[in-house]
């Protein structure tokens, strides 16, 4: 069985809340359920080694059919992917880019592209990551610092000086990281190539106010005020969606969800119970309406059809994307 949508727009969900909340896990649960098509994870948070040897919460277990980690080990030249086939299977249907630094996250997002299928899933896990990321390139390479060091020296500079001396400025530094940004990400969340899933970590709305101004934008308090938290990435990223869900764990266990907004006619929840249910049922099949068609999805079934070449195009997934692996010096 697989899970398909009946619809003929793509989803673009967002899902955000603290560490350990189920957001990972939702794409894992998706790959789950959708295969033969594939699920592309962007993985810039170190996370789906791990994720990858757990299985979902129905005990399902998935398989990579391609992975590849950035590689900057050959100098004079920025990255590249290095294929990792490891733990590549003819029957998986997860594509795995783990990626370090924001030229992999953008050498991932055009492999995606040129690669993805309409019914494919690509999910960037996580989001968050990303917009940091291009903020520690940006100093990087302006600064010939890390993030972490330019702050650093920002603020002893500061004491120095007794003056506030500001760190990176909204217009010359925090335009231009938004303009990579823009170019490189947000016409991906637009019109992704597939279905796509973000995820984000949450930061909490500020109510205050800086010299009688809110703290927060309008589009952010009218977005996330009643939730009180927002997604941890550019500010936009909500209204590049067309689906955002707070995850949250409950002081006693239980994983709750919150739809924060949807596409129209789809039904809002408010916090509901998703303890041991999987996103691709809680939320693809009860809220987006996806439906179950027989035409198999097991290993066990597209192992037989890739015996039988009339069947094969439509149940064997498809190759892993022609992406030269680095020569070794
Ligand atoms: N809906 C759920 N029901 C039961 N357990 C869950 C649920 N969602 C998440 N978990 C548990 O929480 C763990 C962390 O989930 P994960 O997706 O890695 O979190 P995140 O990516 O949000 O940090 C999972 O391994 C699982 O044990
Ligand atoms: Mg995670």
């Amino acid at each position: 069985m697989t899970l398909v949508t009946g619809g003929r727009s793509r989803e673009r969900i967002l899902l955000y809340g603290m560490e350990g909340v189920g957001k990972s896990l939702a794409a894992l649960d998706i790959a789950a359920r959708v295969a033969p098509a594939r699920v592309h994870i962007i993985d810039n948070d170190n996370a789906w080694d791990r994720m990858l040897e757990g299985q979902t919460v129905d005990g399902r277990q998935v398989e990579v059919c391609a992975e590849y980690r950035w590689s900057t080990d050959v100098p004079g030249k920025g990255g590249s992917w290095e294929f990792d086939g490891r733990w590549t299977r003819d029957t998986g249907n997860v594509i795995v880019y783990h990626a370090e630094g924001w030229e992999a996250n953008t050498s991932a997002i055009e492999e995606i592209r040129k690669d993805a299928e309409p019914d494919d899933w690509v999910a960037i896990d996580s989001g968050s990551a990303l917009w940091d990321d291009v903020s520690e390139w940006y100093v990087d390479n302006i600064f010939g610092a890390s993030k972490a060091d330019y702050f650093m020296q920002v603020r002893a500079q500061m004491e120095k000086d007794k003056a506030a001396l500001g760190a990176l400025d909204g217009w010359t530094d925090w335009s231009v990281i938004n303009a990579q940004y823009k170019a490189a990400v947000m016409a991906f969340l637009i019109t992704p190539p597939c279905h796509l899933l973000v995820t984000c970590e949450e930061a909490q709305v500020s109510t205050g106010q800086v010299k009688g101004k809110d703290m927060e934008d309008k589009e952010t308090r009218g977005l996330y005020g009643t939730v009180g938290f927002k997604p941890r990435a550019q500010k936009r990223i909500g209204h590049n969606m067309q689906t955002v869900i707070r995850l949250e764990r409950k002081a006693n266990g239980d994983y709750c969800a919150r739809t924060v907004k949807d596409r129209g006619g789809r039904e809002y929840w408010a916090g509901e119970s998703v303890m041991d249910r999987g996103f691709s049922e809680w939320y693809l099949e009860e809220v987006g309406g996806w439906q179950e068609k027989s035409g198999s999805s097991s290993p066990q079934a597209s192992s037989l059809a890739s015996t039988s070449p009339d069947t094969q195009t439509a149940l064997a997934p498809k190759s892993p994307p022609a992406i030269k692996p680095t020569a070794k010096a």
